[in-house]
């Protein structure tokens, strides 16, 4: 994403500035294969991939697309050799410092969602200085998942609802999914409007599978350090085209 650089783009014609997605949600996969295929090692594909979510944040808030949610490291990808694991965190890391000032000035509030206590300590205290530091700001809503798995954050939601039962302090027939919802690590967040998962995988990996039960889902073979602003008007010509019906049947207009 390389275009429009320091100036803000406009949104293309062809689409529709009522009908676009609120909430964009991106599983960013194919930055190794990326590297790889250009006989660069693996870690080339994350710095990359970094750049193209910095582009792909900018293009959001250009185009009035309100939030952006990254899954950027899951409960899974500890899994991987400790080198990628310690060049990720290294990443996030300087990303944070080096971007946040800039960031801030252009509106965006960052959060950050998954058990952020397993990480190092300097990395906890970066997340913590730019969720506190951009919480007021109001241009786009920036929110990246790490050692973030859907799986826990709702087992952790069940165990907290059981807690106040357990305590007195709810009863059973007050259980509802909203209170579930309030104990998510989104808690206050808009459900995600469209997924985009990049180079060719059609699966969710364990990721938001309680905010996704609606999302309309594109899946593209490009690889993500690849996905640019054209390829993002792809996903959204095809949003677009949707006929969201959340499980109701629409009005036939000779009924
Ligand atoms: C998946 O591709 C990518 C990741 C696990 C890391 C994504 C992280 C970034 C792009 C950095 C973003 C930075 C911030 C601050 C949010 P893969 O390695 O699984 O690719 P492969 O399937 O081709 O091996």
């Amino acid at each position: 994403m390389t275009q429009n650089k320091g100036q803000i783009s406009t949104l293309p014609i062809d689409l529709n500035p009522q009908y676009l997605p609120q909430h964009v949600a991106v599983i960013m996969d194919g930055n190794g294969r990326w590297a790889t295929s250009r006989g660069l090692p693996r870690i080339a594909g994350h710095r990359q991939g970094a750049r193209t979510l910095k582009e792909l944040l900018r293009c959001c808030k250009d185009w009035g697309i309100k939030a952006l949610t990254a899954y950027a490291f899951s409960t899974e990808n500890w899994r991987r050799p400790t080198e990628e694991v310690d060049f990720l965190m290294l990443l996030f890391e300087r990303l944070l410092r080096r971007e946040l000032t800039q960031m801030h000035q252009e509106g965006v509030r960052i959060s950050f969602i998954g058990d952020i206590s397993a990480l190092s300590k300097s990395l906890q205290t970066e997340i913590e200085r730019s969720m506190l530091e951009t919480l007021n700001n109001q241009a786009i809503h920036f929110t990246v998942a790490v050692n973030y798995g859907s799986r826990n954050e709702i087992t952790q939601a069940c165990r907290q609802v059981a807690e106040l039962v357990q305590k007195g302090e709810l009863n059973l027939e007050e259980i509802n999914e909203n209170l579930v919802e309030q104990q998510l690590y989104t808690a206050g967040i808009l459900e995600p409007d469209l997924l985009i998962r990049t180079s060719g995988e059609m699966r969710l990996s364990n990721f938001l599978l309680w905010q996704m039960a609606y999302t309309e889902m594109y899946f593209t073979d490009i690889f993500w350090p690849d996905f640019d602003r054209a390829a993002f008007h792809q996903a959204l010509l095809s949003y677009q085209g949707r006929d969201r019906r959340f499980g109701q049947v629409k009005p036939s207009l000779s009924a």
